[in-house]
This record gives C-alpha cells, sequence and structure tokens, in this order.
C-alpha cells in the first residue's frame, strides 16, 4: 500500500461522491496561491464533516483553525437558514484568504471569523454567550489539544458532537516516550477523553491524499 494508491483512491471517491464546485475548487487554489500550507481535510473527509453537521441537525458550529477556510465552508452548507459557524484563526494571514473564500462561497454572513489564538478567543466566545454549540471541530495546533477539549466541553450540551483532527499523526500518537508537543498534546487528549464520563468517544485512522491519520469523535452524552 503506498501513497500513490491512497491518492488514487481518495481521487475516485471524491470524483463520484464529493465532488467540487467553483467556490470549493477556488478555495483551494487560492489558498495554495498564497502559500498556505496544503493542510487542509481532504474532499471526502470535507464531505464527511458535512454529512456528520446535518446527522446533528446542526445550527450553531464552532471550528477551531480555519486555515484557508475549507472545511469551514463544508461545515457551514450544512447550516440550515439562520444557522451560524464561528471559527477561530490565529494567522492574519489565513484569516484573509478564509474570508476571500468564505465570500465567494456566500458564506460571509453565515460565518463569524475570529482572528487571535484560540486560547484567548474561546473565553470570549463563552463569555458572550454563543453556545451552545451542536458541533465543534477541532483542527488547530496540536499541542492545545487538552485545552480545546476542556473550552469544547463547556460550549456544548448533551448531544453535540465534538470532533478532532490528526490524532493518529503517521501512527506516532503510539510513541510514549515522543518529546514532540504535538504528539504528547494528542497523547494527553486520549487520556482526557478516555477518562471523560460525560463523553463517549472513539478514534478511527484513515488513509488518504492526506496520508496516514485520523480523527476523533466524543458525543456529548452527560450534560457538559
Ligand atoms: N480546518 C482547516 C485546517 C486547519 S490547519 C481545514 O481543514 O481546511 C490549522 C490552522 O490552525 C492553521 O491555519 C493555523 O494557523 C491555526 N492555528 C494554529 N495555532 C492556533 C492557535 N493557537 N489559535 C488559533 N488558530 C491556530
Ligand atoms: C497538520 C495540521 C493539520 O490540521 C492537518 O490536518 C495535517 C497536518 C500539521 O500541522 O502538520
Ligand atoms: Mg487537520
Amino acid at each position: 500500500m503506498s501513497q500513490q494508491q491512497w491518492t488514487a483512491v481518495d481521487r475516485y471517491i471524491t470524483d463520484q461522491l464529493a465532488p467540487h464546485d467553483e467556490a470549493l475548487e477556488e478555495a483551494l487554489r487560492a489558498s495554495d496561491a498564497a502559500g498556505l500550507p496544503p493542510i487542509h481535510v481532504a474532499p471526502n473527509q470535507g464531505k464527511f464533516l458535512h454529512l456528520l453537521a446535518l446527522l446533528q441537525g446542526a445550527r450553531n458550529i464552532l471550528e477551531v483553525g480555519t486555515l484557508g477556510g475549507y472545511s469551514t465552508i463544508w461545515l457551514a452548507r450544512a447550516l440550515p437558514p439562520g444557522g451560524r459557524l464561528v471559527t477561530l484563526e490565529m494567522d492574519p494571514k489565513h484569516a484573509e484568504v478564509a474570508r476571500a473564500n468564505l465570500a465567494r462561497a456566500g458564506l460571509s454572513e453565515v460565518v463569524d471569523l475570529r482572528v487571535g489564538r484560540a486560547l484567548d478567543t474561546l473565553p470570549l466566545i463563552a463569555a458572550e454567550k454563543r453556545g451552545p454549540f451542536d458541533v465543534v471541530f477541532i483542527d488547530a495546533d496540536k499541542r492545545s489539544n487538552p485545552d480545546y477539549f476542556q473550552w469544547a466541553l463547556k460550549l456544548t450540551r448533551k448531544g453535540s458532537l465534538i470532533i478532532i483532527d490528526n490524532v493518529v499523526r503517521n501512527g506516532a500518537v503510539v510513541d510514549a516516550t515522543s518529546t514532540d508537543p504535538n504528539i504528547q498534546g494528542v497523547r494527553r487528549l486520549y487520556e482526557m477523553l478516555a477518562a471523560e464520563p460525560r463523553v463517549s468517544t472513539t478514534a478511527v485512522q484513515t488513509v488518504g491524499s492526506k496520508g496516514y491519520d485520523g480523527f476523533a469523535m466524543a458525543l456529548v452524552t452527560g450534560d457538559a
């Protein structure tokens, strides 16, 4: 099994089931042209996020880590009229690219993009009583995953879904001796998820155009 094969299969799946429209295509083109790293979710993963938000009947979504707004577009398109998505991005350049991409997708009124470190903006979101969120997608700096998960719990309700990207990292997650703060952040997240009685959680490994990684999903089953 090779990366080439995973990419070919992802392309097949995407062509069949997660076709791109102009706004999604242009979001990736503009992100690339602006020099953003190509670390957005794959198209079929974006569609998966979209379906999860639909399953949740989500009207209020929180995303941590916007980049060029590619996953934001997939998620926001699952919202009914009047639904809202708050997305948090630290890098002003990424935010600028995302704003243009969201505008082209017709989502400027739906998406509230907040620039700043998420650990600074999350308390403001809480103070503004913007929650509870029906879906939270955590996809920023991995070392802060434990903090983001605690915030997600504060900002959700029983029945909400918390999704965390990149919880396998090419298999590095099983290295208990890793000194990489991102791996340590992911491992601390698992420990937190395992010990948290208010959620029921799993994680799934994935291969595809974005390599070998995975995501975790925590359903809030108790009052957060
Ligand atoms: N969700 C996007 C990809 C996000 S990449 C998609 O799939 O399309 C991770 C993003 O998190 C980057 O844009 C990075 O600038 C941002 N980020 C990193 N640390 C952050 C922090 N402390 N607060 C907010 N955003 C952060
Ligand atoms: C990285 C971040 C991501 O969110 C991702 O999906 C893939 C890679 C990274 O920081 O390398
Ligand atoms: Mg990611």
